[in-house]
């Protein structure tokens, strides 16, 4: 038998355990390792780092992505000696983060939510919870089984958006379910507004219990003083941060933190990751959040510096277009929002007498602008860390300036006819139970007194007015209906068109 070129292997088989500091990006820099030594690929993806991949693939993504599509368990990457770069690259955004443990998670911070979910059904089942989380929270009770007890968030009737949840409101929730195992609340908002974090996390304490933030919104606060402070400065046990949104790291990547806290065990949140993750993690993803934390811990407050300097220039010249104004700072103190993010430029228009339903589509078929979000009174456009926010901003003043040119002058709109949401439903079964319930479609006007199977949430302001689980009222149905005939939309039903609504079958 030939013997082997033992060169040519060591590599792979005798790596160091990885070093290295904030400015070093062990995991992506392992994978690069890997690809320029050019080792026989006998293992999964069958595109063979692009050698066997479709050309216009490789053409498109390039060699040097494909090349790095490297699988899990790889000596030298996630194998061998401790820590190994892909645990190094970890502790490095615990440290960036002010972590315990983090976690990078490639099914974005849905994941996050599914994850923190599962691993509170170990601790019990009743979970106090803003109302208006995102889907995946709702989902996560779905797979965890949790029996929500919801908290309405403070609603803007002059702007008619949900803000955040209220210490005190979270108190009474709090209260009224003594066998609660953790809260949650949302923290930034789409619009950027930003909870009193340190007041939630005292109340939720106050009752022996987490609290967990879902901060998917807000990975960069970390890193500049001007900016309000993250969650896990704040005392939060368990943040949700999708890296993706403002960090720079790739779509679908993000991660979770959890903070220096005893009230939640570290290994039951490890289990349920793996219980809830491709045991194909991509490497692409796990490579670019190591690189996202690499560039906000080292650059992060002269990048945001920058955004936040041009991003002040933006709004100055968006307010100086008649019939637009911006959300800012002032916001802060308004019920509901503690702090802003400005990285989230939200435009109000109420005053051009247009609104944000006729206003955006004509920014993207007159200058290809693809905003964020639009609604009745506010159109965001959101800014990352590190691209160029002047060059951006100054794109963005000039397709508004177009569009209010090109748009018909309107009479000054009445204010908002949306009346706020009428109290929801009880919760007559756990989420889950709904979920896989024998279930049936009904006409929207039969399903009063029924159970939901579906969620249903009415914009503006996007509370769910019903979600799995719940007996479906009259005033919510109507308002519902309403709300759809003023103009507004229609989320999380899977007939938009309300004609009819998916219900649980009672035995009888
Ligand atoms: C508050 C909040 N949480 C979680 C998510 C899910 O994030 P991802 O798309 O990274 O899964 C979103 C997405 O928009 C969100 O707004």
């Amino acid at each position: 038998m030939a013997e082997l070129d033992q060169s040519a292997v060591r590599p792979g088989s005798a790596p160091e355990p990885a070093r290295g500091g904030p400015e070093d990006a062990p995991y992506l820099e392992a994978l690069r390792e890997y690809a320029r030594r050019n080792p026989g690929r006998f293992h999964v993806p069958g595109h063979k780092g692009g050698a066997g991949a479709d050309p216009e693939l490789r053409e498109a993504f390039g060699e040097g992505a494909l090349a790095l599509d490297i699988p899990a368990l790889m000596q030298g990457i996630d194998v061998g000696p401790e820590p190994t770069p892909f645990q190094r690259a970890q502790e490095l955004a615990a440290e960036a983060w002010g972590a315990k443990r983090t976690w990078f998670l490639i099914n974005g911070a849905s994941q996050g939510n599914h994850v923190a979910c599962m691993s509170l059904a170990q601790m019990g089942s009743e979970f106090v919870v803003q109302r208006n989380v995102h889907s995946s929270t709702i989902d996560g009770l779905v797979i965890s089984g949790l029996r929500p007890t919801f908290v309405a968030p403070e609603l803007d009737a002059e702007l008619v958006i949900a803000h955040c949840l209220t210490p005190e409101a979270l108190d009474r929730a709090l209260r009224d379910t003594p066998g609660a195992v953790a809260a949650q609340a949302v923290s930034p908002t789409y619009f950027g507004a930003v909870a009193d974090v340190a007041g939630l996390a005292e109340v939720a304490h106050s009752y022996g219990v987490p609290l967990i933030v879902d901060e998917a919104w807000g990975a960069h606060l970390a890193f500049h003083p001007d900016l309000p402070a993250h969650a896990l400065s704040l005392g939060a046990d368990l943040v949700i941060s999708s890296t993706h949104k403002i960090v720079g790291s790739m779509t679908q990547s993000a991660m979770l933190h959890l903070g220096h806290t005893d009230l939640l065990d570290e290994r039951v949140i490890d289990r349920s990751l793996t219980l809830l993750e491709s045991t194909s993690p991509n490497s692409l993803l796990t490579g670019s959040l190591d690189a996202a934390r690499r560039q906000a811990a080292v650059h992060g407050e002269e990048l945001l510096g920058e955004t936040l300097e041009a991003l002040a220039a933006t709004r100055a010249a968006i307010r100086a277009i008649p019939g637009l104004d911006v959300l800012d700072d002032s916001m802060a103190g308004r019920p509901g929002v503690f702090a802003y993010d400005p990285l989230r430029l939200a435009i109000d228009v109420r005053g051009t007498g247009r609104t944000g339903y006729e206003i955006a589509p004509q920014m993207l078929r007159l200058d290809d602008i693809n905003l964020e979000l639009f609604a009745e009174n506010v159109m965001v456009a959101v800014f990352g860390l590190g691209e160029n926010a002047s060059r951006e901003g100054a794109k963005l003043v000039a397709a508004l300036h177009h569009v209010m040119d090109e748009l018909p002058a309107a009479e000054d709109r009445e204010a908002s006819m949306f009346a706020p949401p009428p109290p929801w439903g009880p919760l007559a079964m756990a989420p889950r139970d709904a979920f896989l319930a024998t279930q049936e479609i009904v006409p929207f006007r039969e399903a009063e007194g029924r159970i939901a199977a579906e969620s249903l949430a009415a914009y503006p302001p996007g509370i769910p007015n019903v979600l799995p689980g719940e007996r479906l009222t009259g005033p919510s149905l109507d308002y519902i209906q309403s709300t759809l005939a003023q103009g507004g939309s229609l989320r999380g039903a899977s007939d938009r068109k309300l004609e009819t609504i998916r219900v649980v079958v009672e035995k009888a």
